[in-house]
This record gives C-alpha cells, sequence and structure tokens, in this order.
C-alpha cells in the first residue's frame, strides 16, 4: 500500500495540523473508529447474558484479547490483560508483586524509563522491596547492560526498563538484558509503549515475561495493553474480586473489565495491518502474527526516509544537541527524536512550530528522572519531534523550513 492510500486510512491527518506528535499518540484508521461507533450504536450490553447482543458483545472482547495475544506473537504461552493505559496495568502488575513479595526481594528500576514503569515499583519498597537503580550515562542517557549486571542478585524479583525511551528513542537490546536477568533469577517487565508503534513485537523470541504498550500510540483506542507468559502469572495474586479465581487470566487482573468498544477497535485493527501486509483480512481472528510482522516491516520501510531526513535536517544545527542518538540508523533509534538548543528555549520553538501548523511539543514527557540525570531542566524539558509510517519527508521540510532561521539564530542575530 503506498503513502497516499494509506494516509487516506486516517481522516485525523486531514484535520489542517501536521502531527508530529505522534509519541504521544497516534490517529486511527477510518475502520477503527467505525467499529467502535458500531459497537456503541448495536452492541452496547453487559458481557455474557446469554442474549443474542450480549453475545456479540462477549465475542468481541474475547476476539480481542485473542487478537492481541498473536499481535505480540504470545498465542499458547501467555495472556494479554487489557486496561485504561499503560500506567494503570504497570500499577496492577506491581501491586499483584507486592501482595507476593518475599523478605529482602530486590526489584530493579531503571533511570531511563517513562514514570509509568518506576514509580510503582519504587511505592513497594513501603513493603520491604529492596529498590536498586539502573542509571545512565549523564552524557548520553544510554544504558550499560554491565551496570545492570553489577545490581543483579540472586535476590533480584523484577528488572523493569523500557525497550526504547520515549525521549531518546534507542532501542533497548531487550533479549541480551532479558538473558542477563533470567540467568539471575529474575522476571524483567518491558515498557513498549515507546517501541511498538514501529516495529512489531515478538514476546516470544525475546523470552520476555511482561510486555507493556499503549494501543492509542499504535493506531488504536485509548487503552493499554500488558502481555504476561503464564508460568509469570503464577508468581503473582491479581486484584481482581476474591470470587474470580488466580488462574481465571486475564480477568484476574482486569479491574472492571476492559473498555468493550475499545475492544471492537482493537479488533478492527486487524484489517488495517491485513492491508498494510498486503493480506487483506475479514476479522482479527485471521490476521496473524505474520500478518502483523509484515504489517510492521513495512512501516518500518515508510519510516526509514523521514527518520533518515529528520536527523540530516537537524544535523544541519550546530546549536543542536540531540538528546539521544545522532544516529538515523533503524536498527538503533526510532523516528522520536528529542533535542536542546544552546540558545533557544523548548518553548520558543514549540510555538514557533505551532505557529507554522506543525504539533510537536516540549517537556519532560514524564522522563523526569532521565532529564534529571542528563541534566536537563524538566521543565522547560526537551523539544520532541515523533513520527510514523503515515508522516512524510515533506511534513519534516515543512517544520524544518519554518524553524530553521531560529534553529540558526539568522531570527534573533545570533551568530
Ligand atoms: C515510554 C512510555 N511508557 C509509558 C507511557 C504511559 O502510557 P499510558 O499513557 O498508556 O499510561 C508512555 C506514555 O507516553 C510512554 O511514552
Amino acid at each position: 500500500m503506498d503513502i497516499e492510500r494509506i494516509r487516506s486510512r486516517f481522516p485525523g491527518l486531514d484535520g489542517g495540523t501536521i502531527l508530529l506528535e505522534n509519541a504521544g499518540g497516534s490517529q486511527v484508521p477510518q475502520s477503527v473508529a467505525d467499529a467502535i461507533r458500531d459497537h456503541l450504536l448495536h452492541d452496547y450490553c453487559q458481557l455474557g447474558a446469554g442474549y443474542p447482543a450480549s453475545d456479540r458483545a462477549t465475542a468481541t472482547v474475547e476476539l480481542a484479547h485473542r487478537f492481541m495475544n498473536r499481535y505480540v506473537n504470545g498465542e499458547g504461552i501467555g495472556h494479554v490483560v487489557l486496561g485504561s493505559s499503560c500506567t494503570s496495568l504497570m500499577h496492577v502488575l506491581a501491586g499483584s508483586v507486592g501482595r507476593t513479595l518475599r523478605a529482602g526481594d530486590e526489584i530493579v528500576v531503571c533511570e531511563q524509563g517513562h514514570e509509568a514503569n518506576i514509580g510503582c515499583w519504587t511505592d513497594l519498597e513501603r513493603l520491604g522491596a529492596v529498590i536498586h537503580w539502573w542509571k545512565v550515562d549523564p552524557e548520553t542517557g544510554m544504558l550499560d547492560p554491565e551496570d545492570l549486571r553489577e545490581i543483579l542478585s540472586d535476590r533480584t524479583r523484577i528488572v523493569a526498563f523500557p525497550h526504547a525511551s520515549n525521549l531518546l528513542g534507542e532501542i533497548v537490546d531487550v533479549p541480551a538484558i532479558t538473558r542477563m536477568v533470567h540467568d539471575a533469577g529474575g522476571r524483567v517487565v518491558v515498557d513498549g509503549v515507546a517501541y511498538a508503534p514501529h516495529r512489531a513485537i515478538d514476546v516470544r523470541s525475546w523470552d520476555v515475561d511482561f510486555y507493556a504498550w499503549s494501543t492509542y500510540k499504535v493506531y488504536g483506542p485509548h487503552m493499554g495493553a500488558l502481555f504476561g507468559r503464564s508460568e509469570a502469572f503464577e508468581d503473582l495474586r491479581g486484584p481482581n474480586h476474591f470470587f474470580i479465581a488466580d488462574d481465571d487470566l486475564p480477568y484476574k487482573y482486569e479491574l472492571g473489565g476492559a473498555s468493550h468498544e475499545g475492544c471492537a477497535g482493537l479488533c478492527a485493527l486487524g484489517g488495517y495491518l491485513g492491508e498494510l501486509a498486503g493480506s487483506p483480512v475479514d476479522s482479527a481472528d485471521e490476521c496473524g502474527t505474520d500478518i502483523v510482522q509484515r504489517a510492521f516491516e513495512r512501516m518500518k520501510e515508510l519510516e526509514e526516509p523521514v527518520q533518515v531526513r529528520l536527523m540530516d535536517r537537524l544535523a544541519g544545527h550546530s546549536a543542536i544537541r540531540i538528546v539521544g542518538p545522532a544516529s538515523s540508523d533503524v536498527d538503533r533509534r526510532v523516528a522520536t527524536v528529542s533535542f536542546i538548543h544552546s540558545e533557544r528555549s523548548p518553548v520558543e520553538i514549540v510555538a514557533s512550530a505551532h505557529a507554522s501548523g506543525v504539533g510537536i511539543r516540549h517537556g519532560h514527557m514524564y522522563a523526569h528522572r532521565l532529564c534529571t540525570a542528563m541534566g536537563i531542566d524538566p521543565d522547560p524539558g526537551v523539544v520532541r519531534i515523533s513520527a510514523v509510517h503515515y508522516n512524510t519527508i515533506s511534513e519534516i521540510d515543512h517544520l524544518m523550513d519554518a524553524l530553521d532561521p531560529l534553529l540558526s539564530g539568522r531570527s534573533a542575530g545570533i551568530s
């Protein structure tokens, strides 16, 4: 599918603003919006009551879970829990670890992370957990696996870290870190939110225990999803009511259930991925892991030249410091790019982008601890530009043509 057809699937791209703030949230295809509307208008009933509309709603919610599990290549090895956001699911997970905490259990949190995968774990200190910090290099923000090795022990219960930082855009070697943690006897909780919009998730080959992402950043409705391996869930006690069995998965972890209309939207995503992969499907049940993986390969192909153009244009400004890798290598980073400028404030730069009709943002992006570790004032933080597969080189050029005078200092006489 070419870029024009892809863009025509996303009505939100026609709203008059160029959207380069996709790390905050993506647009949805028309088909996802239609499925949500149809569900609300025709099947909006409680589950499991046994009348036709209730049966249809039940089938939709079950299909969404099945599809999301297949989507991450988790069929047969685990379950996907759906919730309102990644943050809320991480809190559910940490609470479930807390309910089974043993004296001296150690938890490793990562300075590079979004707060969603930090605060819920450090909270367990009050229950007796020993917290260790996997710190970043203050210059680059990068993680060194050898630093992790030094803090792992036979008491390590959980290592919580991001697959990609939502500020740096750098891809972390999840399989290698997972192997290291497993060798020490611990389990990994990977925050895949910043990675998932760009590449396919493969929980099976990476061997991860828990992996979370936000569906609203991956062309779907405003929900979060958490994959967990069956044996990893067995260590825990989920929070749902006492009369719901511990092995009633994923329901034991879905307080109040998942958004039904959101589930309808998630199912419709299968159709879009099928189109992208060149393998049209009539139902999410026909959208296998291979189709999802091919769809994301296509996204990577589309994203690469956009990412390269953005990095090239930013590299033309000596006053800019890229916060994260300066590389445009798609195996090293995703198209989420942050920077600061030696003379211009993030507020000013973002205001100038907005005035030219481009949506970007500045801030710490809830990677507050990372900013602090790198000596960046969390407020105003960094300028972040984030593209996904539906963005184009001409959108990058429009933004950079507008920002060039400011970034080069020409408009203010900065030499
Ligand atoms: C890397 C990362 N992790 C976690 C989150 C939190 O996700 P949610 O909004 O679904 O709670 C975000 C949100 O921006 C994020 O970028």
